[in-house]
């Protein structure tokens, strides 16, 4: 459906935890995580999903916190799976359990996968994550092994950490049929005075990459490959260049609170409606659709309620 804008809807972020197992510099504070006990149910999650698809949508990215978490994860990527309006299925991850969980999950229908790795060097990669580059690095091996393609990798870059790192990422493209995307960093959650990489300075220095065409509509990034490499290099740019006004995307966060936009405050709690049963949600979610935000303000004010991880990226 369309929103007050005209834009149609047809893309669901499912945040299925708030917990995880990284902290990755530009995501996490330590209060406010939903608890385990708070989050939906699989069924819950699998009953908005097919009311979301009811009206328009047929994309749906499972995210957290860290999804690789849940017991249940198996159950609801097969749930959303079975739902035939859903075309397309994939998950974001931290990949430090995904060599164990990859086959799993692509028996369970799962087409593809985004992992974030903001860092090609072990002791950077711990620094910034507290996590074990090895690991991601096994999971992206696994991921390939069992036909979760195409990969996508997220880095956010900050400057004076990993933003000397642009060559050697786009260097990983050469040899890995995988597309790496620098998406830049956005004020939330976060109240520390971190300052992103501007995408178009990318751009300017590394004038080998060629425009190519985006793999998906209505994805967010711009895509560029170096003539001969395998995978491309996608530019994630919501500070340098807004794309608010084809935004196709909601969000639902583990809570049951449903939230339009990534930039915006405003929130519509579902629980009520989920005691209801179907309707009452279809039309909770149809509302909230429609009266989606125009988009963020990421510049002119900084977001400090909700950290990454609440919100699911
Ligand atoms: N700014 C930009 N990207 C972020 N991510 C998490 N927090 C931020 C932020 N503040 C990215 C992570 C993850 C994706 C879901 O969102 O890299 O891959
Ligand atoms: Fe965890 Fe992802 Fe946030 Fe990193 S960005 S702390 S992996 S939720």
């Amino acid at each position: 459906m369309k929103d007050q804008f005209g834009r149609e809807i047809s893309y669901l972020r499912l945040s299925i935890t708030e917990r995880c197992t990284l902290r990755c510099v530009y995501c996490r504070s330590e209060e406010g995580l939903c608890p385990k006990a708070a989050e939906l149910t699989a069924d819950q999650l699998i009953e908005v999903t097919r009311a979301c698809a009811e009206l328009g949508v047929n994309k749906v990215r499972v995210t957290g916190g860290e999804p690789l978490l849940r017991r249940d994860l198996i159950e609801i990527v097969a749930g959303i799976r079975a739902i035939p309006e859903i075309k397309d299925v994939s998950l974001t991850t931290n990949a430090q359990d995904l060599a164990n969980q990859a086959a799993g999950l692509k028996t369970a229908g799962l087409d593809r996968i985004n992992i974030s790795m903001d860092s090609l060097d072990p002791d950077k990669f711990e620094r910034m994550t507290n996590g074990n580059l090895m690991k991601v690095l096994e999971g992206i091996e696994k991921a390939i092994e069992v036909g979760l393609a195409p990969i996508k990798i997220n880095c956010v870059l900050i400057k004076g950490t990993n933003d000397d790192e642009v060559r050697d990422f786009i260097e990983f493209t050469r040899d890995h049929p995988i597309d790496v995307r620098f998406i830049e960093y956005m004020p939330i959650g976060n109240d520390s005075e971190k300052v992103g990489i501007n995408n178009q300075d990318i751009l300017a220095a590394f004038p080998e990459l060629e425009p190519v065409l985006s793999r998906y509509a209505g994805q967010p990034s711009r895509d560029y490959q170096i003539k001969g490499y395998q995978g491309r290099v996608g530019l994630i740019s919501p500070i340098s260049r807004r794309f608010c006004i084809d935004c196709n995307r909601i969000r639902m966060m583990s809570d049951g609170t449903l939230r339009a936009c990534l930039g915006q405050e405003s929130e519509v709690c579902l629980r009520p409606a989920l005691d209801q049963g179907h309707e009452a949600i279809r039309d909770l979610i149809e509302k909230t659709i429609y009266n989606k935000p125009r988009g963020h303000n990421f510049g002119r004010e900084h977001l400090n309620q909700r950290n990454m991880s609440r919100i699911g990226g």
